[in-house]
């Protein structure tokens, strides 16, 4: 199957190549039909994306050209279909259809790899029309493709080498295809049996190593082994499960969708999740989460999350959005398609995820990123910030350079940090704003190029030090230069600099040389 799909370059460059670049994007948000447009012909190409990313049949004898048509109908790839079919029987097999999504996916630094995504149909996530109500993606045990979640996961993922990774909750084995990349031996597991057929497929269909795929919730399936990366792009959604007026018809009065909500009360999944990875992660292991977290009224949203930390993991959490409940549970009926049902059951299923808020004392959603590193220290570094401007993806690298800095302060007392040489970390660069022609500037920022990207303010003294920061000097030597120069006492400065130099080598600022 692999082999017949590479000769017809159904590859994620041909695809760009077919659909040109404005209807590969549609297809990216979900809309289909710019590509509907462009796949007129009769090309091996044009008939494998009619079949399996537009969800169109297509003539059997077209399809036996491009595919071993009969092996794919005998082991379920695809259904005979034909005019029969639309009317609702097997069809005459004139036709066949493909019976899941399958898209060439390139992840980051990867796009050589000719990797596959096997998902349910339908299941391109976004688009105008959300997700509900289109052939199997009504069920409530849907398996997504590919979401910017699953590419804002996987792009933070710390990818060194290692022996053992786990993707729990892993739908269509986005996760886990990466993982396959550089861990021996991946374990994959899900409550939805249907997903871990997918993942099997992606992996296989991927050319990728086999994962070992284990059915059940959260750790259940994995008890008590212990790994090298755990990775979860959980289904964190915030619902108010089981106190839903169901839509009359709906597969998902039955409860919640699986891929995004936990069926269980508030932000309780995702703080199971991290508070189990401690006890799963070996030494100097990573674990790595999307999350949702609850704001609730008279309670600091970042105590909270830091409750969440397991002991012996030191802990980098950024809040990348906050929503208020409104625009929360807007987002997520538009997402289910919700918005289209008749107007008084949109109403009521509004006003229950404000009575479950309101129930909760919830005022606001956040939604962000939780990675622990297992360190076994004493002195566990917890850092919970709130990032929410355009970062550079991938971002495991910074991640991964996060926790070394971290590492390497926990050793630093004062007189370590004063003795230390120095350096600007070369992507920094100074801003100043003020008015036209005025002799000093009124703000001063340092702005990274790279990485999280972050600015931070700065007075003449931190940008001094900043600029003086070479690696030649020890710092408390370019502190006693500046304390000259600006006639203040070098002791004051020796004494108040060191928690600033801290902050600006935890950020990334400024690194040790050395
Ligand atoms: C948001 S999807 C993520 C899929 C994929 N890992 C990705 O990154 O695109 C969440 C997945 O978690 C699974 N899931 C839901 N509840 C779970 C639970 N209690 N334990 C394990 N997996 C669960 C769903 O079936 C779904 O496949």
């Amino acid at each position: 199957m692999r082999d017949a799909l590479l000769a017809a370059g159904f590859t994620d460059e041909g695809l760009l190549g077919l659909l040109g670049a404005p209807a590969y994007a549609a297809l990216a948000r979900g809309e289909t039909v710019p590509a509907l447009r462009a796949t007129r012909g009769d090309t091996p190409l044009e008939t494998l994306v009619r079949l399996f990313l537009l969800q169109q049949p297509v003539p059997r004898a077209r399809a036996a050209a491009i595919l071993p048509v009969e092996q794919c109908l005998a082991s379920g790839w695809l259904t005979p279909a034909g005019t029969a079919r639309a009317t609702g029987g097997a069809g005459d097999g004139a036709q066949v259809a493909a019976t899941v999504d399958v898209r060439p996916y390139a992840g980051p630094g990867e796009r050589e790899k000719d990797w596959f995504i096997v998902s349910d149909l339908g299941c391109a996530v976004g688009g105008a029309s959300g997700i509900g109500g289109r052939g199997r993606s009504a069920d409530a045990d849907v398996v997504l493709g590919v979401g910017g979640a699953s590419t804002t996961l996987a792009q933070l993922t710390v990818r060194t080498p290692v022996t053992a990774a786990l993707d729990l909750g892993t739908g269509s084995g986005i996760q886990a295809l990466h993982a396959s990349q550089h861990a021996s031996r991946v374990t994959a597991t899900d409550v939805n049996p249907r997903a871990l057929r997918c993942a099997a497929l992606t992996l296989a269909l991927s050319g990728a190593p086999a994962a070992d795929l284990r059915e059940g919730s959260l750790y259940e399936p994995v008890g008590d082994e212990t790994y090298d990366l755990i990775v979860s792009n959980p289904p964190f959604v915030i619902s108010p499960v089981g106190t839903v007026p169901a839509a009359s018809g709906d597969a998902r009065s039955r409860g919640c969708l699986t891929y995004r909500e936990a069926g269980v009360g508030g932000d309780d999944l995702c703080r199971t999740l991290v508070q189990g990875a401690g006890q799963r992660l070996n030494e100097g292991g990573y674990a790595q989460f999307l999350a949702n977290w609850q704001h609730v009224a008279d309670e600091d949203w970042t105590e909270r999350l830091r409750s969440w930390v397991p002991s012996g993991c030191d802990a980098w959490i950024v809040q990348r959005e906050v929503q208020d409940v409104t625009q929360y549970a807007e987002l997520w009926l538009r997402d289910a398609g919700e918005h289209r049902m008749d107007p008084a059951g949109y109403a009521a299923r509004y006003d229950a995820w404000l009575e479950e808020f309101a129930r909760r004392r919830t005022t606001a959603v956040g939604f962000g990123w939780i990675t622990l590193r297992r360190t076994g220290s004493q002195a566990p570094s917890v850092t919970v910030e709130e990032w929410p401007h355009p970062v550079e993806q991938p971002l495991g690298g910074t991640v991964r350079a996060h926790f070394g800095r971290r590492d390497q302060l926990r050793t630093y007392d004062d007189a370590a940090l004063l003795a230390s040489h120095l350096r600007l970390a070369p992507d920094v660069v100074q801003e100043q704003v003020g008015l036209p022609g005025a002799e000093d500037p009124e703000h001063i920022v340092l702005r990274q190029q790279r990485g999280m990207r972050r600015a931070t303010r700065v007075d003449t003294v931190g940008a001094g030090f900043a600029g003086a920061c070479d690696g030649t000097l020890p710092a408390g030597r370019i502190l006693d230069a500046i304390a000259q120069l600006i006639g203040e006492d070098p002791v004051r400065l020796r004494d108040s600099m060191p928690p600033r130099i801290r902050l600006l080598m935890e950020q990334g600022f400024l690194e040790p040389v050395g």
